[in-house]
């Protein structure tokens, strides 16, 4: 039986499933493109929103620092996804390159998880969109019935019927094609990149030497709470729970780990670009290297303007200008970010239809999800199926403990990626890499250390909430995945049936 759980997919036949008629999609992406999706879905929420949450709640100043661990833990995993993209050039990511590396149920394990991180995600990002909207509208003094607005810390039953709405259109432009989505990205992208440059640039004249004082505050012993809602390692190691310090730095890293995702939705469009073994890797560093060091001068500016106790957590960027006497760049700022979200949002609804089709073209989820749309080639039923689930939830539910469900699923895929350079290297040296991680096993080794650090230092409740998602996979991959799988069966993609 462990032979089957663990059989893999050959690469060859990764590559060549995607070149069947029925189930291709369109190679239309440049290394610029992948670039521009890159920032796109990188630069989001995290940025916008939690910076000022783990300033004020984790670490203050040294905020920057924790964007630092959070970004060279992402580099690291950048390093591993490379070579793994380049190497598999199909859709799906590191489900794709654990089915390749791996094994099937490695495989598995990872696209349900990578499922929960994008789908939440997406959710998490469309409730931001929607807060940022609601305070554009209140500035023109409109505001929403409490039924229809944001569901964080409402006290009334609702609906959050912006995040929504947001979910379905961005549902129907994806269905429409990739191209049409790439276009529209590149236009929202460079709209976000101004705004962050704004505050970069004006908040650097409003700094004051001051409230950099203490850089990195004193731990404070947090007194209230169920021990459930303190970091893993403080649980593991029996500290009493507290916030700021050194290792306020690192709860404040695996929190703002959300800014960095959607380097690693770069490597789900391999199957869409035209040169994947040259542009993935161009696409998923530069990306990487543009969004870190954006993320560390924003935290510096805006903790230099404001000290950290003071800080808003609910629109830090933009509520930092209100408070120096600036109020219309706040209001330019909150336009801003709520356009930039868009294009964070259907990004990660792209990434999460991808690795559902990928899959489906399996058989481990059915393959009725797996036809493209004859005229659009694009995978219709699964983003129109996705797409209403992810509207309902983000209608429905809060986003702040989300965020940390999302980070953990991430974190965990970079750690099987990473393991599966390793594995593959030894199984496979023959195989052609375009890119190769440096360093090997030093750089995957160190990959896999610091996404466990970065996981260890989020809330056990989380590791409860991400445990249970996962038993609830291996339930549905017994029941049907393993049965069904394509390699089960023996069905394969003949050279000749390929275009
Ligand atoms: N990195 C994205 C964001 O911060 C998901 O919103």
């Amino acid at each position: 039986m462990s032979s089957t759980l663990f059989r893999t997919k050959k690469v060859e036949q990764s590559i060549l499933d995607t070149e069947e008629p029925e189930h291709a999609l369109k190679k239309s992406l440049s290394a610029l493109d992948l670039t521009v999706f890159g920032v796109g879905v990188i630069i989001g929420t995290g940025i916008f929103v939690l910076t000022g949450t783990v300033a004020k709640n984790n670490a203050g100043p040294a905020t920057a620092l924790a964007f630092v661990a959070a970004g060279v833990a992402c580099a690291l995993a950048a390093l591993c996804y490379a070579e793994f993209a380049s190497t598999v050039p199909v859709a799906g990511s590191a489900y794709t390159f654990a089915y390749a590396s791996l094994g099937e149920l490695p495989a598995w394990i990872i696209g349900w998880d990578l499922v929960l991180e994008f789908a939440l995600g997406t959710a998490v990002v469309a409730v931001g969109w929607s807060g940022y909207i609601q305070s554009l509208m209140s500035n023109a003094g409109w505001e929403m019935p409490a039924a229809l607005g944001s569901r964080d810390g409402a006290d009334v039953f609702g609906f959050d019927i912006l995040a929504a709405a947001l979910v379905l259109v961005l549902t129907g432009i994806l269905v429409l094609g990739m191209k049409l989505s790439a276009r529209i990205t590149s236009i929202v992208v460079a709209i976000k990149v101004t705004v962050v440059l704004v505050v970069i640039i004006a908040g650097a004249f409003l700094i004051k030497g001051a409230n950099y004082d203490p850089f990195i505050p004193k731990a404070k012993t947090v007194e209230a709470g169920s021990s459930l809602q303190a970091p893993l390692i403080q649980l593991m190691f029996g500290w009493a729970p507290s916030n700021f310090g050194v290792m306020g730095i690192f709860t404040a890293a695996s929190v703002v780990f959300f800014a960095f995702i959607g380097f690693d939705i770069v490597a789900t469009a391999a199957e869409e670009t035209r040169n994947p073994q040259r542009d993935m890797p161009r696409g998923i560093l530069g990306s990487l290297l543009i969004c870190t060091t954006l993320y560390v001068l924003v935290s510096i500016v805006v903790t230099g303007m404001q000290h950290y106790t003071r800080l808003s957590v609910d629109a830090p960027l933009a509520d930092a200008f209100k408070a120096t006497g600036y109020p219309w760049f706040a209001g330019f700022i909150s336009f801003g970010a709520a356009i930039g979200l868009t294009t964070v949002c259907m990004i990660l609804l792209l990434g999460q239809t991808r690795v559902f089709f990928a899959m489906s073209r399996d058989g481990l989820l059915p393959r009725f999800f797996s036809h493209v749309h004859p005229r659009f080639r694009t995978p219709h039923r699964p983003t129109i199926l996705l797409g209403v689930i992810i509207a309902v939830l983000a209608g429905f539910t809060p986003l702040t403990e989300l965020a940390a469900l999302v980070n953990i699923g991430t974190l965990f895929a970079f750690v099987v990626v990473a393991v599966g350079v390793l594995v593959l290297r030894r199984t496979r040296p023959d195989l052609h890499r375009a890119f190769r991680t440096p360093w090997v096993p030093v750089i995957p080794i160190l990959s896999v250390c610091a996404s466990l650090w970065l996981m260890i230092n989020l809330p056990a409740e989380t590791w409860v909430r991400f445990g249970i998602w996962m038993v609830a996979g291996f339930v549905v991959y017994f029941l049907y995945g393993r049965s069904h799988s394509r390699l089960e069966k023996g069905e394969t993609t003949k050279p000749e049936e390929a275009l």
